[in-house]
C-alpha cells in the first residue's frame, strides 16, 4: 500500500524533472532532492513488507501512470503548478500517514518509527512547496487544481488500501471500545 504511493511520487517527480530540465532548470535541484527522498521511502517500505506478509499493491499500474501524467501536465503548466501539485500530494499523504501512525502506535513499533521518519521528510516537502507558493496571488484555478489533485490522490489511496483500511478502522473501533486507544 504505502510503497505504491511512494512509487507514484517517484513518477511525479521524475516526470517533472524531465520537463523542468528544459523549461525550468533552476527548479531541478529541489525536485531532485525530493525524488531522492521518495526513492528512499519506497525502498524502506519495500524492505518492511515481507516480514509483515504484505503483498505488492493491486493498483500499481494506476499509480505509475497517474503519477507520470500528473507530473508531466503540472510541469508543463508552470512553476506554480509544480508546487501546487507537490503541496496537494504531500498534504494528502501526510494525513494518510498520520492515520497509520495512530493505528501502529501500540501495534508495530518498528513500522511506526519508519513511518515517523518518512513523515518528517514529507512535511519538509510540503513546507518547501508552500514556501515556494507564498506570495503568489491566490487564483481560483490554483485552488481548484489543488483540490483536484488531492482528490485524485485520495481516490488512489482508497483504491490501494480499502481492504486494509477497513480492517484498520475496525481494529481502532474495537480498541477504543476496550479503552486501549
Ligand atoms: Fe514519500
Ligand atoms: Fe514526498
Amino acid at each position: 500500500m504505502n510503497h505504491a504511493g511512494e512509487y507514484g511520487a517517484i513518477r511525479i517527480y521524475s516526470a517533472q524533472i524531465a520537463v523542468a530540465r528544459r523549461l525550468w532548470p533552476d527548479m531541478v535541484p529541489a525536485l531532485q532532492q525530493m525524488l531522492d527522498d521518495e526513492i528512499d521511502h519506497c525502498a524502506k517500505f519495500y524492505a518492511a513488507m515481507p516480514e509483515r506478509g504484505s503483498r505488492p499493491c493491486r493498483v500499481m499500474q494506476l499509480w505509475s501512470l497517474g503519477g507520470s501524467l500528473l507530473g508531466l501536465l503540472t510541469a508543463m503548466a508552470g512553476r506554480r503548478a509544480i508546487w501546487t501539485c507537490t503541496a496537494a500530494v504531500e498534504e494528502t499523504v501526510h494525513q494518510h500517514l498520520d492515520e497509520q501512525l495512530h493505528f501502529l502506535e501500540n501495534r508495530d513499533t518498528g513500522l511506526h518509527s519508519i513511518i515517523s521518519s518518512i513523515r518528517e521528510e514529507e512535511l519538509a516537502h510540503l513546507e518547501h512547496a508552500e514556501t515556494a507558493l507564498d506570495g503568489a496571488p491566490h487564483s481560483r484555478v490554483r485552488t481548484a487544481l489543488r483540490s483536484l489533485i488531492a482528490l485524485i490522490t485520495d481516490i488512489l489511496i482508497w483504491l490501494s488500501t480499502w481492504g486494509d483500511s477497513t480492517r484498520m478502522t475496525r481494529a481502532l473501533k474495537a480498541a477504543r471500545a476496550n479503552g486501549t486507544a
